[in-house]
């Protein structure tokens, strides 16, 4: 792993020798690490590397964020010490196995960034799972919960041009402990170190996370796709017969979910009759 000064700092030895550990299933994704103590939004830094060309897999990491962002135009609280930080670039090209169709898989496509987003998910719950033993799960479109407490948010952002993707910056957030969030979110946020009571190895949870999105990416060109979201499924019991209520047109309408479909929509049942929620707003009742 080469670490570059990007107005970053060197990446610390625990989490440079935890990636050394995983190079076997890194493959060269991670290759490019940019670390800071503090920095804007990890978003903004991966955003502004890709667009100067940056490869698949470069990562950007902070342990703390001034001015970080969730879905929706939210705040991600992101003070120092007390979560991960964590953006990826990701593209489309790597994702072509020359070897084989492509045929439910069209990476350049822009439907490819939802792939790419629900991928993520389940990397992440997966990586959780491995490196602490929590039983987390997901909850539509991707946050990893545990008994419905947020563990870690993920924002996908896509850059798109002529109607194709050029790229997509996937952004994370793990809360380690219990500053990690405000006060006022009370029972809706946890942490891993709330949950296990015990201190995580922080460098150990990054270099899992990393090894486990690059294997999950690798299953994507070969058709993969399709797995993927059977595990996604897996992983969300609430994403069949949970009541929940969708934000639509500034509304919350009860609703009933009733699984994903093959572009990872959530498929939800109303009053008003069948929903499909592609980019929208869910929460439990
Ligand atoms: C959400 O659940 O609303 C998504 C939260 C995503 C937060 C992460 S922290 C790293 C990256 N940088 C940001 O500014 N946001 C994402």
């Amino acid at each position: 792993m080469s670490a570059i000064y990007l107005r970053g700092q060197a990446v610390p030895r625990d989490v440079a020798d935890a990636i050394a550990e995983r190079a076997g299933r890194l493959r060269g994704f991670a290759a490019r690490l940019v670390y800071f103590e503090t920095v804007g939004s990890t978003n903004d830094v991966a955003e502004r590397l890709a667009a100067d060309g940056a490869d698949h897999g470069t990562v950007v990491v902070a342990e703390a964020q001034e001015q970080g962002r969730g879905r929706m135009g939210r705040d991600w609280f992101s003070p120092p010490g007390a979560g991960l930080y964590v953006s990826v670039v990701l593209r489309p090209e790597p994702l072509v196995d020359a070897g084989h169709a492509v045929a439910s898989f069209d990476p350049g496509s822009v439907m490819a960034a939802a792939s790419l987003t629900l991928t993520a998910g389940v990397a992440l719950a997966e990586a959780l799972r491995f490196a602490t033993g929590l039983a987390v799960d997901l909850k539509w479109p991707n946050d990893v919960v545990v008994d419905r407490r947020k563990l870690c948010g993920i924002l996908a952002e896509a850059s798109v041009s002529s109607g194709r993707l050029q790229h997509v910056v996937v952004g994370y957030g793990i809360n380690l402990r219990p500053a990690a969030y405000p006060p006022d979110l009370g029972g809706r946020a946890t942490s891993l170190e709330a949950e296990l009571g015990r201190p995580v190895d922080a460098g150990q949870v990054l270099a899992e996370s990393l090894a486990c999105l690059a294997e999950r990416l690798r299953e994507l060109p070969a058709g993969g796709f399709p797995r993927i979201l059977e595990r996604w499924t897996q992983l969300s019991p609430s994403s069949r017969g949970a009541a929940v209520e969708v934000l639509e047109a500034g509304a919350w309408i009860p609703a009933r979910t009733h699984g994903v479909d093959a572009d990872g929509a959530l498929l939800v049942q109303t009053a008003a009759g069948a929903r499909r929620v592609i980019a929208g707003e869910v929460r439990w009742l």
